[in-house]
Protein backbone atom coordinates (compact mmCIF):
# COMPACT_ATOMS: atom_id res chain seq x y z
CA UNK A 1 0.00 0.00 0.00
CA UNK A 2 1.26 3.29 -0.73
CA UNK A 3 1.93 6.26 1.55
CA UNK A 4 2.49 9.64 1.15
CA UNK A 5 5.06 11.17 3.54
CA UNK A 6 2.97 12.47 6.03
CA UNK A 7 1.74 8.47 6.70
CA UNK A 8 -1.54 9.20 4.30
CA UNK A 9 -2.77 6.04 2.11
CA UNK A 10 -2.84 7.00 -1.55
CA UNK A 11 -6.16 7.16 -2.48
CA UNK A 12 -5.19 5.28 -6.40
CA UNK A 13 -4.27 2.35 -4.04
CA UNK A 14 -7.32 2.26 -2.39
CA UNK A 15 -9.23 2.47 -5.64
CA UNK A 16 -7.45 -0.39 -7.32
CA UNK A 17 -8.08 -2.65 -4.04
CA UNK A 18 -11.45 -1.65 -3.99
CA UNK A 19 -11.89 -2.04 -8.03
CA UNK A 20 -14.63 -4.62 -8.15
CA UNK A 21 -17.26 -2.75 -5.75
CA UNK A 22 -16.55 0.81 -6.71
CA UNK A 23 -18.02 3.07 -9.74
CA UNK A 24 -17.09 6.41 -11.06
CA UNK A 25 -19.55 9.15 -9.68
CA UNK A 26 -19.05 11.42 -13.20
CA UNK A 27 -17.10 14.25 -11.07
CA UNK A 28 -13.89 13.45 -11.40
CA UNK A 29 -14.11 10.79 -8.77
CA UNK A 30 -13.66 7.27 -8.43
CA UNK A 31 -13.97 6.03 -4.94
CA UNK A 32 -17.29 6.07 -2.97
CA UNK A 33 -17.68 9.53 -3.36
CA UNK A 34 -14.04 11.11 -2.60
CA UNK A 35 -12.39 13.06 -5.26
CA UNK A 36 -9.65 10.92 -6.59
CA UNK A 37 -6.91 13.29 -5.60
CA UNK A 38 -7.57 15.04 -2.61
CA UNK A 39 -9.62 12.65 -0.96
CA UNK A 40 -12.04 15.43 0.23
CA UNK A 41 -16.08 14.41 -0.36
CA UNK A 42 -17.78 15.22 -3.13
CA UNK A 43 -21.60 14.40 -2.03
CA UNK A 44 -21.71 17.54 0.69
CA UNK A 45 -21.41 14.84 3.59
CA UNK A 46 -17.75 16.34 4.72
CA UNK A 47 -14.81 14.89 6.39
CA UNK A 48 -14.10 14.83 9.79
CA UNK A 49 -10.73 15.44 11.16
CA UNK A 50 -10.21 12.92 14.28
CA UNK A 51 -7.51 13.06 16.57
CA UNK A 52 -6.46 10.13 18.78
CA UNK A 53 -8.55 7.50 16.44
CA UNK A 54 -5.94 4.78 16.91
CA UNK A 55 -6.26 4.16 20.87
CA UNK A 56 -9.27 2.70 22.30
CA UNK A 57 -12.29 5.00 21.73
CA UNK A 58 -11.10 6.89 19.28
CA UNK A 59 -10.91 3.52 16.59
CA UNK A 60 -14.11 2.31 18.06
CA UNK A 61 -15.60 5.64 16.98
CA UNK A 62 -13.70 5.42 13.42
CA UNK A 63 -15.30 1.96 12.81
CA UNK A 64 -18.49 2.74 13.93
CA UNK A 65 -18.45 6.37 12.16
CA UNK A 66 -17.20 4.67 8.32
CA UNK A 67 -19.87 1.61 9.18
CA UNK A 68 -22.46 4.27 9.61
CA UNK A 69 -21.80 6.31 6.56
CA UNK A 70 -20.96 9.23 7.79
CA UNK A 71 -18.35 10.50 5.62
CA UNK A 72 -14.89 10.19 5.06
CA UNK A 73 -12.43 10.31 8.34
CA UNK A 74 -9.07 11.76 8.62
CA UNK A 75 -7.06 10.50 11.99
CA UNK A 76 -4.91 12.37 12.98
CA UNK A 77 -2.75 10.20 15.50
CA UNK A 78 1.13 10.24 16.99
CA UNK A 79 1.02 6.28 17.63
CA UNK A 80 2.07 6.42 20.93
CA UNK A 81 2.23 3.21 23.09
CA UNK A 82 -1.45 3.36 23.44
CA UNK A 83 -2.03 4.09 19.40
CA UNK A 84 -2.23 1.07 17.22
CA UNK A 85 -3.09 1.22 13.64
CA UNK A 86 -4.26 -2.38 13.70
CA UNK A 87 -7.16 -1.15 15.19
CA UNK A 88 -7.95 0.30 12.16
CA UNK A 89 -6.85 -2.77 10.12
CA UNK A 90 -10.38 -3.31 8.69
CA UNK A 91 -10.84 0.19 6.85
CA UNK A 92 -6.99 0.76 6.20
CA UNK A 93 -8.01 0.52 2.31
CA UNK A 94 -11.31 2.26 2.72
CA UNK A 95 -10.64 4.96 0.56
CA UNK A 96 -13.09 7.54 2.93
CA UNK A 97 -9.83 6.58 5.44
CA UNK A 98 -6.86 8.13 5.74
CA UNK A 99 -4.32 8.16 8.58
CA UNK A 100 -1.64 10.77 8.99
CA UNK A 101 1.25 9.92 11.84
CA UNK A 102 1.68 13.32 13.86
CA UNK A 103 1.58 15.60 16.63
CA UNK A 104 -1.20 17.59 17.81
CA UNK A 105 1.32 19.61 19.14
CA UNK A 106 2.59 20.55 15.61
CA UNK A 107 0.27 23.52 14.61
CA UNK A 108 1.93 23.28 11.02
CA UNK A 109 0.79 19.52 10.34
CA UNK A 110 -2.33 20.72 11.86
CA UNK A 111 -3.03 23.89 10.23
CA UNK A 112 -2.58 21.99 6.99
CA UNK A 113 -4.87 19.12 7.62
CA UNK A 114 -7.51 21.73 8.53
CA UNK A 115 -6.75 23.77 4.85
CA UNK A 116 -6.45 20.38 2.93
CA UNK A 117 -8.92 18.67 4.03
CA UNK A 118 -11.73 21.35 4.98
CA UNK A 119 -13.38 19.15 7.42
CA UNK A 120 -16.65 20.05 9.03
CA UNK A 121 -15.85 18.76 12.49
CA UNK A 122 -12.32 18.03 15.05
CA UNK A 123 -13.44 15.16 17.21
CA UNK A 124 -10.35 15.50 19.62
CA UNK A 125 -9.59 12.19 21.25
CA UNK A 126 -5.91 12.57 21.38
CA UNK A 127 -4.42 12.06 25.15
CA UNK A 128 -2.28 10.27 27.33
CA UNK A 129 -5.35 8.70 29.51
CA UNK A 130 -3.83 6.82 32.14
CA UNK A 131 -3.94 8.11 35.80
CA UNK A 132 -1.31 5.80 36.49
CA UNK A 133 1.48 6.58 34.04
CA UNK A 134 0.64 10.23 35.36
CA UNK A 135 1.35 10.07 38.75
CA UNK A 136 4.42 8.35 37.29
CA UNK A 137 5.36 10.60 34.42
CA UNK A 138 3.17 13.84 34.11
CA UNK A 139 5.31 15.65 31.31
CA UNK A 140 3.64 13.85 28.65
CA UNK A 141 0.47 14.69 30.07
CA UNK A 142 0.74 18.47 30.18
CA UNK A 143 1.75 18.25 26.72
CA UNK A 144 -0.41 16.76 24.76
CA UNK A 145 -3.62 17.13 27.21
CA UNK A 146 -2.97 20.88 27.40
CA UNK A 147 -0.44 22.26 25.11
CA UNK A 148 -1.75 20.16 22.53
CA UNK A 149 -5.54 21.11 22.84
CA UNK A 150 -4.02 24.48 22.73
CA UNK A 151 -2.64 24.07 19.63
CA UNK A 152 -5.68 22.54 17.91
CA UNK A 153 -7.98 25.62 19.05
CA UNK A 154 -5.55 27.85 17.32
CA UNK A 155 -5.02 26.23 14.29
CA UNK A 156 -9.29 25.80 14.05
CA UNK A 157 -10.04 29.06 15.20
CA UNK A 158 -7.97 30.20 12.19
CA UNK A 159 -9.45 27.63 10.28
CA UNK A 160 -13.10 28.62 11.33
CA UNK A 161 -12.23 32.44 10.63
CA UNK A 162 -11.09 31.56 6.83
CA UNK A 163 -14.76 30.29 6.83
CA UNK A 164 -18.02 31.31 4.90
CA UNK A 165 -21.35 30.81 4.45
CA UNK A 166 -22.99 26.95 5.00
CA UNK A 167 -19.23 25.83 5.97
CA UNK A 168 -19.48 28.35 8.79
CA UNK A 169 -22.43 27.23 10.21
CA UNK A 170 -21.80 23.77 10.02
CA UNK A 171 -18.48 23.77 11.60
CA UNK A 172 -17.76 22.32 15.04
CA UNK A 173 -15.11 21.50 17.64
CA UNK A 174 -16.27 18.69 19.63
CA UNK A 175 -13.58 18.23 22.68
CA UNK A 176 -13.96 14.35 24.71
CA UNK A 177 -13.34 14.80 27.86
CA UNK A 178 -13.72 12.81 31.13
CA UNK A 179 -15.80 12.60 34.40
CA UNK A 180 -12.59 13.24 36.36
CA UNK A 181 -12.27 16.79 36.22
CA UNK A 182 -14.91 16.78 38.86
CA UNK A 183 -12.92 15.47 41.63
CA UNK A 184 -13.99 12.23 43.64
CA UNK A 185 -17.84 11.71 45.41
CA UNK A 186 -18.83 10.14 48.77
CA UNK A 187 -21.05 6.83 48.66
CA UNK A 188 -24.29 8.64 49.05
CA UNK A 189 -23.08 12.10 47.32
CA UNK A 190 -25.27 13.07 43.98
CA UNK A 191 -23.79 12.17 40.85
CA UNK A 192 -21.49 14.84 38.72
CA UNK A 193 -24.08 16.98 36.96
CA UNK A 194 -22.75 19.62 34.74
CA UNK A 195 -22.67 22.47 37.07
CA UNK A 196 -20.78 20.12 39.31
CA UNK A 197 -17.62 22.52 40.18
CA UNK A 198 -14.46 21.46 38.95
CA UNK A 199 -11.75 19.58 41.43
CA UNK A 200 -9.37 17.61 39.18
CA UNK A 201 -6.95 15.04 41.57
CA UNK A 202 -4.58 13.42 39.34
CA UNK A 203 -2.31 14.58 37.05
CA UNK A 204 -4.43 13.16 34.34
CA UNK A 205 -7.27 15.05 35.93
CA UNK A 206 -5.80 18.23 36.18
CA UNK A 207 -4.70 18.19 32.66
CA UNK A 208 -7.94 17.30 31.34
CA UNK A 209 -9.79 20.06 33.20
CA UNK A 210 -7.31 22.54 31.82
CA UNK A 211 -7.85 21.50 28.58
CA UNK A 212 -11.60 21.70 29.16
CA UNK A 213 -11.12 25.08 30.40
CA UNK A 214 -9.27 26.01 27.27
CA UNK A 215 -12.22 24.95 25.02
CA UNK A 216 -14.82 26.76 26.91
CA UNK A 217 -12.32 30.19 26.49
CA UNK A 218 -12.32 29.82 22.81
CA UNK A 219 -15.63 29.42 22.31
CA UNK A 220 -16.27 32.36 24.87
CA UNK A 221 -13.93 34.84 23.80
CA UNK A 222 -13.51 33.95 20.12
CA UNK A 223 -16.65 32.28 19.49
CA UNK A 224 -15.55 28.91 18.40
CA UNK A 225 -18.32 26.61 18.30
CA UNK A 226 -17.10 24.05 20.29
CA UNK A 227 -18.62 21.20 22.69
CA UNK A 228 -17.47 19.18 25.40
CA UNK A 229 -18.21 15.79 26.66
CA UNK A 230 -17.59 13.84 29.86
CA UNK A 231 -17.69 10.78 30.04
CA UNK A 232 -17.24 8.24 32.85
CA UNK A 233 -14.93 4.83 32.34
CA UNK A 234 -15.90 3.23 29.29
CA UNK A 235 -14.80 -0.67 28.52
CA UNK A 236 -15.12 -2.52 25.08
CA UNK A 237 -12.93 -3.97 22.64
CA UNK A 238 -9.46 -2.54 21.70
CA UNK A 239 -9.29 -1.18 25.43
CA UNK A 240 -5.54 -1.20 26.11
CA UNK A 241 -4.39 -3.23 28.95
CA UNK A 242 -3.34 -1.00 31.44
CA UNK A 243 -6.67 -0.62 32.29
CA UNK A 244 -8.62 -2.69 34.64
CA UNK A 245 -11.22 -4.28 32.90
CA UNK A 246 -8.77 -5.50 29.73
CA UNK A 247 -5.53 -6.14 32.53
CA UNK A 248 -8.02 -7.99 34.94
CA UNK A 249 -9.09 -10.36 31.45
CA UNK A 250 -5.00 -10.60 30.28
CA UNK A 251 -4.00 -11.48 34.28
CA UNK A 252 -6.60 -13.83 34.72
CA UNK A 253 -5.58 -16.02 31.46
CA UNK A 254 -2.36 -16.02 32.18
CA UNK A 255 -2.28 -17.45 36.00
CA UNK A 256 -1.27 -13.98 36.98
CA UNK A 257 -1.94 -12.08 40.20
CA UNK A 258 -5.10 -9.16 39.93
CA UNK A 259 -4.03 -6.31 41.48
CA UNK A 260 -6.86 -4.75 43.31
CA UNK A 261 -5.41 -1.65 44.81
CA UNK A 262 -6.37 -0.64 48.36
CA UNK A 263 -9.76 -1.97 49.73
CA UNK A 264 -11.26 -2.55 46.19
CA UNK A 265 -14.23 -0.56 47.00
CA UNK A 266 -13.69 2.09 44.83
CA UNK A 267 -16.60 3.18 42.82
CA UNK A 268 -16.65 3.68 38.66
CA UNK A 269 -19.65 3.61 36.74
CA UNK A 270 -19.04 1.86 33.75
CA UNK A 271 -20.18 2.71 30.26
CA UNK A 272 -19.48 0.19 26.47
CA UNK A 273 -17.49 2.14 24.25
CA UNK A 274 -19.89 2.06 22.02
CA UNK A 275 -22.61 3.70 23.58
CA UNK A 276 -20.31 6.62 24.11
CA UNK A 277 -19.43 6.82 20.72
CA UNK A 278 -23.18 7.17 19.67
CA UNK A 279 -23.46 9.92 22.11
CA UNK A 280 -20.77 11.63 20.57
CA UNK A 281 -22.00 11.23 17.10
CA UNK A 282 -25.06 12.86 19.14
CA UNK A 283 -23.40 15.49 20.49
CA UNK A 284 -21.98 16.63 17.56
CA UNK A 285 -24.99 16.36 15.22
CA UNK A 286 -27.64 18.05 17.89
CA UNK A 287 -25.59 19.86 20.69
CA UNK A 288 -26.01 23.16 21.41
CA UNK A 289 -22.41 25.18 20.70
CA UNK A 290 -20.60 25.96 23.82
CA UNK A 291 -22.79 23.32 26.04
CA UNK A 292 -21.08 20.82 28.12
CA UNK A 293 -22.86 17.12 28.27
CA UNK A 294 -22.42 14.80 30.60
CA UNK A 295 -22.12 10.99 29.01
CA UNK A 296 -22.65 7.79 31.75
CA UNK A 297 -23.97 4.22 31.68
CA UNK A 298 -25.70 4.68 35.21
CA UNK A 299 -23.47 1.09 36.35
CA UNK A 300 -21.93 2.07 39.12
CA UNK A 301 -19.54 -0.70 40.55
CA UNK A 302 -16.84 -1.18 42.97
CA UNK A 303 -13.56 -2.39 41.52
CA UNK A 304 -13.70 -5.56 43.55
CA UNK A 305 -17.34 -6.19 41.75
CA UNK A 306 -15.58 -5.63 38.26
CA UNK A 307 -12.85 -7.94 39.12
CA UNK A 308 -14.97 -11.22 40.54
CA UNK A 309 -17.54 -10.59 37.61
CA UNK A 310 -14.70 -10.94 35.12
CA UNK A 311 -13.56 -13.62 37.18
CA UNK A 312 -17.00 -15.55 36.90
CA UNK A 313 -17.11 -14.65 33.24
CA UNK A 314 -13.82 -16.69 32.54
CA UNK A 315 -14.63 -19.25 34.84
CA UNK A 316 -17.91 -20.06 32.64
CA UNK A 317 -15.81 -19.34 29.09
CA UNK A 318 -12.48 -20.92 29.85
CA UNK A 319 -13.43 -24.51 31.12
CA UNK A 320 -10.20 -26.06 30.54
CA UNK A 321 -8.32 -23.07 32.18
CA UNK A 322 -6.15 -24.02 35.24
CA UNK A 323 -6.69 -21.37 36.84
CA UNK A 324 -10.18 -22.09 38.01
CA UNK A 325 -11.70 -19.90 39.77
CA UNK A 326 -10.34 -16.97 38.59
CA UNK A 327 -11.39 -14.94 42.00
CA UNK A 328 -8.79 -17.16 43.86
CA UNK A 329 -5.83 -14.67 41.96
CA UNK A 330 -7.23 -11.44 43.37
CA UNK A 331 -4.39 -10.04 45.31
CA UNK A 332 -5.22 -6.14 47.39
CA UNK A 333 -2.24 -4.10 46.53
CA UNK A 334 -0.91 -0.81 47.69
CA UNK A 335 -3.44 1.77 46.86
CA UNK A 336 -2.76 4.51 43.97
CA UNK A 337 -1.74 7.70 45.39
CA UNK A 338 -4.44 10.17 45.63
CA UNK A 339 -6.91 7.48 44.16
CA UNK A 340 -10.65 9.17 43.91
CA UNK A 341 -12.96 7.17 45.62
CA UNK A 342 -16.41 7.69 43.48
CA UNK A 343 -17.14 8.57 40.21
CA UNK A 344 -21.29 8.91 39.00
CA UNK A 345 -22.49 10.55 35.86
CA UNK A 346 -25.53 12.30 35.91
CA UNK A 347 -26.90 12.08 32.23
CA UNK A 348 -30.17 13.82 31.98
CA UNK A 349 -29.22 16.22 30.10
CA UNK A 350 -27.62 14.94 27.08
CA UNK A 351 -30.91 12.32 27.33
CA UNK A 352 -32.89 14.52 27.85
CA UNK A 353 -32.20 17.14 25.50
CA UNK A 354 -30.62 14.75 22.38
CA UNK A 355 -32.65 11.61 23.50
CA UNK A 356 -29.39 9.84 23.62
CA UNK A 357 -29.57 6.55 26.02
CA UNK A 358 -26.72 4.21 27.02
CA UNK A 359 -27.88 0.81 25.29
CA UNK A 360 -25.79 -2.04 26.72
CA UNK A 361 -26.18 -2.86 30.32
CA UNK A 362 -23.24 -3.96 32.02
CA UNK A 363 -23.81 -7.54 32.13
CA UNK A 364 -24.35 -8.12 28.83
CA UNK A 365 -21.26 -5.59 27.79
CA UNK A 366 -18.61 -7.36 30.13
CA UNK A 367 -19.57 -10.63 28.18
CA UNK A 368 -19.08 -9.06 25.02
CA UNK A 369 -15.60 -7.87 25.96
CA UNK A 370 -14.58 -10.78 27.75
CA UNK A 371 -15.55 -12.95 24.63
CA UNK A 372 -14.06 -10.07 22.26
CA UNK A 373 -10.72 -10.15 24.62
CA UNK A 374 -10.81 -14.07 24.43
CA UNK A 375 -11.61 -13.98 20.44
CA UNK A 376 -8.42 -11.32 19.96
CA UNK A 377 -5.23 -13.33 21.95
CA UNK A 378 -3.43 -11.76 18.67
CA UNK A 379 -3.99 -7.85 19.69
CA UNK A 380 -3.25 -8.31 22.93
CA UNK A 381 -0.36 -10.49 22.39
CA UNK A 382 0.78 -6.89 19.75
CA UNK A 383 0.35 -4.86 22.48
CA UNK A 384 1.97 -6.46 25.54
CA UNK A 385 5.33 -6.88 24.62
CA UNK A 386 8.43 -4.62 24.91
CA UNK A 387 7.24 -1.16 26.61
CA UNK A 388 4.10 -2.44 27.99
CA UNK A 389 6.68 -5.09 30.06
CA UNK A 390 8.08 -2.23 31.21
CA UNK A 391 5.22 -0.32 32.70
CA UNK A 392 3.99 -3.40 34.39
CA UNK A 393 7.18 -3.74 36.24
CA UNK A 394 7.71 0.01 37.31
CA UNK A 395 4.06 0.53 38.04
CA UNK A 396 3.29 -3.13 40.00
CA UNK A 397 7.07 -3.70 41.63
CA UNK A 398 6.43 -0.98 44.15
CA UNK A 399 3.22 -2.48 45.18
CA UNK A 400 3.66 -6.24 46.22
CA UNK A 401 2.05 -7.88 44.06
CA UNK A 402 4.13 -10.71 43.80
CA UNK A 403 3.42 -14.42 41.99
CA UNK A 404 1.10 -16.33 44.03
CA UNK A 405 -2.30 -15.66 44.35
CA UNK A 406 -4.10 -14.33 47.44
CA UNK A 407 -7.73 -13.89 47.45
CA UNK A 408 -8.01 -13.49 51.22
CA UNK A 409 -4.49 -10.96 51.26
CA UNK A 410 -5.58 -8.28 53.82
CA UNK A 411 -6.53 -4.66 51.41
CA UNK A 412 -3.38 -2.07 51.23
CA UNK A 413 -4.34 1.41 51.36
CA UNK A 414 -1.09 4.58 51.06
CA UNK A 415 -1.51 7.00 53.96
CA UNK A 416 -2.06 9.57 51.50
CA UNK A 417 -4.94 7.90 49.75
CA UNK A 418 -6.63 7.68 53.10
CA UNK A 419 -5.49 10.70 54.34
CA UNK A 420 -7.63 12.43 51.46
CA UNK A 421 -11.18 10.51 52.13
P1 LIG B 1 -6.06 5.97 24.62
O1 LIG B 1 -4.91 6.22 25.54
O2 LIG B 1 -6.50 4.58 24.36
O3 LIG B 1 -5.75 6.62 23.18
C1 LIG B 1 -5.16 7.87 23.05
C2 LIG B 1 -4.77 8.05 21.60
O4 LIG B 1 -4.20 9.37 21.44
C3 LIG B 1 -3.69 7.06 21.12
O5 LIG B 1 -4.01 6.58 19.85
C4 LIG B 1 -2.42 7.90 21.07
O6 LIG B 1 -1.48 7.44 20.12
C5 LIG B 1 -2.99 9.27 20.69
N1 LIG B 1 -2.10 10.37 21.10
C6 LIG B 1 -1.51 10.56 22.31
N2 LIG B 1 -0.78 11.68 22.29
C7 LIG B 1 -0.91 12.22 21.05
C8 LIG B 1 -0.41 13.38 20.42
N3 LIG B 1 0.41 14.24 21.08
N4 LIG B 1 -0.75 13.64 19.14
C9 LIG B 1 -1.58 12.78 18.47
N5 LIG B 1 -2.07 11.67 19.02
C10 LIG B 1 -1.75 11.38 20.29
O7 LIG B 1 -7.25 6.85 25.19
P2 LIG B 1 -8.81 6.54 25.23
O8 LIG B 1 -9.11 5.74 26.43
O9 LIG B 1 -9.23 6.08 23.90
O10 LIG B 1 -9.38 8.02 25.49
C11 LIG B 1 -9.65 8.89 24.40
C12 LIG B 1 -10.13 10.21 24.96
O11 LIG B 1 -11.30 10.00 25.73
C13 LIG B 1 -9.13 10.89 25.88
O12 LIG B 1 -9.17 12.27 25.63
C14 LIG B 1 -9.65 10.58 27.27
O13 LIG B 1 -9.30 11.60 28.18
C15 LIG B 1 -11.14 10.54 27.04
N6 LIG B 1 -11.91 9.67 27.93
C16 LIG B 1 -11.54 8.37 28.13
C17 LIG B 1 -12.33 7.55 28.95
C18 LIG B 1 -11.98 6.09 29.18
O14 LIG B 1 -12.61 5.45 30.02
N7 LIG B 1 -11.03 5.52 28.48
C19 LIG B 1 -13.46 8.07 29.56
C20 LIG B 1 -13.79 9.42 29.34
C21 LIG B 1 -13.02 10.20 28.51
O1 LIG C 1 -13.60 8.10 34.53
C1 LIG C 1 -13.10 8.20 33.24
C2 LIG C 1 -11.64 7.77 33.23
O2 LIG C 1 -11.64 6.36 33.40
C3 LIG C 1 -10.91 8.17 31.96
O3 LIG C 1 -10.87 9.56 31.87
C4 LIG C 1 -9.48 7.61 31.97
O4 LIG C 1 -8.83 7.91 30.74
C5 LIG C 1 -9.57 6.11 32.13
O5 LIG C 1 -8.27 5.57 32.24
C6 LIG C 1 -10.37 5.76 33.41
O6 LIG C 1 -9.65 6.14 34.59
P1 LIG C 1 -9.58 5.18 35.87
O7 LIG C 1 -8.40 5.55 36.66
O8 LIG C 1 -10.88 5.13 36.57
O9 LIG C 1 -9.37 3.77 35.10
P2 LIG C 1 -8.44 2.50 35.40
O10 LIG C 1 -8.90 1.43 34.49
O11 LIG C 1 -7.01 2.85 35.42
O12 LIG C 1 -8.88 2.12 36.87
C7 LIG C 1 -10.22 1.82 37.19
C8 LIG C 1 -10.29 1.58 38.68
O13 LIG C 1 -9.60 0.36 38.97
C9 LIG C 1 -9.61 2.65 39.50
O14 LIG C 1 -10.34 2.85 40.70
C10 LIG C 1 -8.25 2.06 39.83
C11 LIG C 1 -8.52 0.57 39.89
N1 LIG C 1 -7.39 -0.30 39.48
C12 LIG C 1 -6.80 -0.05 38.29
C13 LIG C 1 -5.73 -0.82 37.88
C14 LIG C 1 -5.04 -0.54 36.55
C15 LIG C 1 -7.01 -1.36 40.28
O15 LIG C 1 -7.59 -1.59 41.36
N2 LIG C 1 -5.97 -2.12 39.86
C16 LIG C 1 -5.30 -1.90 38.71
O16 LIG C 1 -4.32 -2.63 38.40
Amino acid sequence: MAVCKLGRVQCWEAFVSFLPILSACGDGCYCMGLDRKTKKTVDGAGSILVTGGAGFIGSNFVLDWLAAGGGSVVNLDKLTYAGNPANLASVAVDPAYSFVHGDICDVELVASLLREHRPRAVIHFAAESHVDRSIVGPEAFLRTNIDGTFTLLRAAREYYDSLAGEERERFRFLHVSTDEVYGTLTPEAPAFHEDTPYAPNSPYAASKASSDHLVRAWVHTYGLPAMITNCSNNYGPYQFPEKLIPLMIANAQQGKALPVYGDGQQVRDWLYVGDHCRALRTVLERGRVGETYNVGGGNQRSNLEVVTTVCALLDEMVQESKFKPHRQLVKYVTDRPGHDRRYAIDARKLEGELGWRAEESFEAGLRKTVEWYLANAAWVEGVTSGTYQQWMKQNYAGREVGDSASAVAKPKTTAVAESMR
